[in-house]
């Protein structure tokens, strides 16, 4: 079972969290008040009985994706974006509702649309998101930070939980985002940015190319492991920190290029994806449903442990305990029984409900209906 997404992610290391890994988080998408309606069966308003998740598109070939109907915006006041250069970029050009708060549906629908990404691996990241970030009642998803709804479409008086949020899905040693143990977890870092750019010239000519990928990615993890204290890549981010090293050579480059040009990310480019948040002009997506095979080849250049600081600085200690990897059918189980259990212990109502519908969508998204693999029901089978 579990194709694609899993094989594709999984390295066959360590990993995923269980609830401990996160001990003093709550579900964040909630307000209290929603958590008290959420037990009636209506859920309060603007609960949502979250829809299938879309299939691929008809066409999944290269196509120009900076058109006209899809014009760059700055963003407005209110306007939420957040550590994802490939989310933010599509919220900016309307793939996205422009004011960063979107349900799953509309982010896996806008990710293939934009960028190609493959079907099972938009699914399996969004769920994963907004199963630990999002508000399952309403069913939305903010691409930045927890929010009240005060943007300018039109109110939504509910809490908004978000992808900014860390030591959930956002985590340590990102490429051009700080660790937020030194402030900023979310917005684009220059300076880090100016390292993306060396490494860049040093090993792939001027452009970021896979060679690129698994040196930045490996230094990254040893300047955190020496200058930060809570540095933590325990879990899921183990397999986010190389997932999203080869997307800027799966995704970020444009989906003519073949030959020697394919694969090589130029920096204008980078710059216009991870700064402003905009496709580089009359950008065309990835040639093919593209993803996160490379991740494999970026880890195995320097192979690394799930881990943390335990006491400060240059105090790394591999901690595997979390579950291991080689099998991506514990990582689900983990996952739903675990780490979704330890976030919403006792749901009822609404809640229960969505929580269940989207660890199936969840679920369905690993290839799902596997004998080797059965599905797990942290909540009850209705
Ligand atoms: C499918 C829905 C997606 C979700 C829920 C998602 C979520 C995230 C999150 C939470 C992070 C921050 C992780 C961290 O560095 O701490 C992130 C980073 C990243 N994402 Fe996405 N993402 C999605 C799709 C995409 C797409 C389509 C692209 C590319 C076109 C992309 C490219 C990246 C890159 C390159 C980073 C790393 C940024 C850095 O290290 O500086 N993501 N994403
Ligand atoms: C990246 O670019 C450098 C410089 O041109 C080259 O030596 C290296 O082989 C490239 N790596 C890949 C994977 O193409
Ligand atoms: C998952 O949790 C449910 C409910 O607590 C339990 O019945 C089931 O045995 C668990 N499954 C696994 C594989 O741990």
């Amino acid at each position: 079972m579990v194709h694609i997404s899993l094989t594709s992610l999984a390295f066959g290391v360590a990993i995923f969290s269980s609830a401990l890994a996160f001990p003093t988080y709550e579900p964040l998408g909630l307000s209290e008040r929603q958590l008290t309606e959420a037990a009636s069966n209506k859920g309060g308003p603007g609960a949502k009985v979250p829809p299938p998740p879309p299939g691929p598109p008809s066409f999944t070939g290269t196509k120009l994706v900076d058109d006209a109907k899809h014009p760059w915006q700055p963003t407005r006041p209110g306007d939420i974006r957040g550590p994802c250069p490939g989310l933010n970029t599509l919220a900016s050009h309307g793939y996205l509702p422009r004011d960063g708060v979107a349900s799953p549906e509309q982010i896996i629908k806008a990710v293939q649309e934009g960028f190609n990404m493959e079907s099972e691996l938009a699914r399996f990241t969004t769920y994963i998101a907004h199963l630990l970030d999002g508000n399952p009642i309403t069913d939305l998803l903010s691409i930045g930070g927890k929010t009240p709804r005060t943007g300018p479409d039109p109110p939504r008086p509910a809490i908004v939980g978000g992808i900014s949020n860390h030591g959930t899905f956002e985590g340590d040693g990102s490429m051009t985002r700080a660790d937020a143990f030194f402030g900023d977890n979310s917005a684009f870092n220059p300076a880090l940015f100016e390292e993306f750019k060396g490494f860049s010239n040093r090993f792939g000519g001027g452009f970021y190319n896979l060679t690129v990928a698994a040196e930045l990615r490996f230094h990254r993890i040893q300047e955190s492991i020496a200058n930060n204290p809570q540095f933590s890549i325990v879990g899921f981010r183990h397999l986010t920190l190389y997932a999203e090293a080869a997307f800027p050579v799966t995704l970020f480059v444009d989906g003519r290029k073949t030959g020697a040009q394919a694969g090589h990310l130029d920096m204008r480019s980078a710059e216009s994806f991870f700064k402003d948040m905009r496709f580089p002009k009359g950008f065309f997506r990835a040639a093919q449903p593209s993803g996160t095979d490379p991740s494999q080849e970026i880890f195995e250049a320097h192979p690394t442990v799930p881990g943390r600081n335990v006491a400060g600085v240059n105090t790394f200690t591999p901690d595997t305990s979390l579950g291991s990897f080689t099998d991506s059918c514990a990582f689900y189980t983990q996952f739903a029984n675990k780490t979704i259990k330890g976030l919403y212990p006792n749901p009822t109502g609404v809640l229960r409900r969505n929580l269940n519908i989207n660890l199936n969508f969840f679920y369905q998204s690993l290839g799902g209906g596997s004998e080797s693999c059965p599905q797990v029901f942290p909540y009850g089978q209705n």
